[in-house]
Order: C-alpha cells, then sequence, then structure tokens
C-alpha cells in the first residue's frame, strides 16, 4: 500500500485528481471504476475544471460505475446515475456508449447482476479503480458479511450505512434498503485502486481496513493484499494512527 497524506479535503481531490489524470493522460481507452458520495466529489470537480481548460479528454475512456440503490432511477436525485450525470459525465465529453452503471430499475435483479458482469468481462481489466471507504468498512455495497463476495450482487443496506447515506435524502425512511454493487473479484483485480478518505468519521475504519487483520468483516481490508493499491487520506482521516 502507498500511502500519500493530504491536509485536507481538497489537498485529497487535487491529489486524487492527478493521478486520475495521469492514468487517462497516459491511456486514453482506460477502464476507470467509478464511486459516487461524497469522497470523490470534490476530484470530479477538479477533472471537470482541468477538461474545460483542455487538458483533459475524456473520449475515449470507458467507465464502469460501482453501484447504484435499488428502486431508484435517474429521475430521483439520490440515484448514483443521476449523481454521476450532475457532477462528472453531463460536463465532460464522455461517450454515453462508455459509460456503464447498474440498475437498481431492473425487474429481474439477479439477470442484472449477470448482464453487469458480462459488461466487466467484455471491457477487460479495470485500469484505475476510484474508491471511497464506509464507515464500516464496506467498499462499493459489499457490507461486512462472513465471506467476500466476487461478482456483482443484490445486497440489503446495514443500519449503519443507511443512516451515514441518510444526510443524501429528506428522511431515513426514504433511504432504499438494498443496492447493487460491483462484487469484490473485479475491485482486486483492477490493475491500480486508488482510495479517498478524509474526514474523523472515517478513521476508525481506515485505522481497521488497513492496519489490521484481512476479514470480510471488513471489506475494504482485502486492499492490503492488491499489489497497486494507493491511499490518498486527510490527517483527520489518519487521526488514529
Ligand atoms: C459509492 C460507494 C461507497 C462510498 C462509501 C463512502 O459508490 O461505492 O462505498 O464510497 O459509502 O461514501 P462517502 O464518500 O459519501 O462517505
Amino acid at each position: 500500500m502507498r500511502l500519500i497524506r493530504a491536509e485536507n479535503y481538497k489537498d485529497m481531490s487535487r491529489k486524487a485528481a492527478n493521478i486520475i489524470s495521469a492514468q487517462i493522460i497516459l491511456k486514453p481507452d482506460s477502464v476507470i471504476g467509478l464511486a459516487t458520495g461524497a469522497s470523490p466529489l470534490g476530484a470530479y470537480e477538479q477533472l471537470v475544471r482541468w477538461y474545460q481548460k483542455g487538458d483533459l479528454d475524456f473520449s475515449g475512456v470507458r467507465t464502469v460505475n460501482l453501484d447504484e440503490y435499488l428502486g431508484l432511477g435517474f429521475q430521483c436525485p439520490q440515484s448514483y446515475r443521476r449523481f454521476m450525470y450532475d457532477h462528472l459525465f453531463s460536463q465532460i465529453n464522455t461517450e454515453p456508449s462508455n459509460i456503464h452503471i447498474p440498475s437498481g430499475l431492473a425487474t429481474d435483479l439477479e439477470a442484472e447482476c449477470r448482464r453487469y458482469d458480462a459488461v466487466l468481462r467484455s471491457l477487460g481489466r479495470i485500469d484505475l479503480q476510484l474508491l471511497g471507504l464506509g464507515c464500516n468498512g464496506h467498499i462499493g455495497f459489499n457490507e461486512p458479511e462472513d465471506e467476500f463476495r466476487k461478482g456483482t450482487h443484490i445486497v440489503h443496506l446495514s443500519d449503519s450505512t443507511r443512516k451515514a447515506n441518510s444526510r443524501f435524502f429528506d428522511r431515513m425512511e426514504d433511504v432504499p434498503t438494498g443496492a447493487i454493487t460491483m462484487g469484490l473479484f473485479d475491485i482486486v483485480q483492477a490493475e491500480r485502486v486508488l482510495m479517498v478518505v478524509s474526514g474523523k468519521e472515517k478513521a476508525n475504519a481506515l485505522k481497521d481496513a488497513f492496519f489490521g487483520p484481512v476479514t470480510p468483516r471488513i471489506p475494504a481490508s482485502i486492499l492490503q493484499f492488491h499489489a497497486n493499491f494507493t491511499l490518498v487520506a486527510d490527517t483527520d482521516a489518519l487521526s488514529l494512527l
């Protein structure tokens, strides 16, 4: 693991955006795995600024998103599909056919999981996978379980994850109870993994995930085995080390 210390959220976001940008410059048709939520937002804003200045070209980039809430589609502001269009895709020149996000609206969810696994197979290995870290150690929506889950699957969201994500919804009851997520196989198969972590509320999860035992009860801990894993974390997130 390569640990890059950042002063704060802004510094973390710029450092992460630099790494993503270098990846796209070095390999313009990169497959980039993308996350949603507060953690990558600052990096996306920076990438958009660089694109607007003419420093970045996303026309060849292929993207795969990690996850989506069940029951939420583009019309819903809290859906991850909408998040990605609002904060990134509508502001850069990614080809729509190169954007891949699992659907939480599919009537046959098992078929949707298999379809998404097939999409991932057709793209080949992910060149750079961007991740945030859940307060319970989840990555994507791979929640703490008794085993590491390999392929795309449906999850029941834990109370702690629903509570943490309720900040994006008007009422707790509106937070979906389920999600579809890429499994850990494709995440750990990625050529390079980049995680951004900010804030004191993540300090425990960060310490447990990367400085404790590898266990499916803390899904992110599997990244300790990854040969090219970069963690960009700010002072608050590193405060328990
Ligand atoms: C979202 C995702 C999640 C988040 C995690 C942290 O696509 O994959 O694992 O990265 O829940 O969320 P934030 O960044 O909002 O604290």
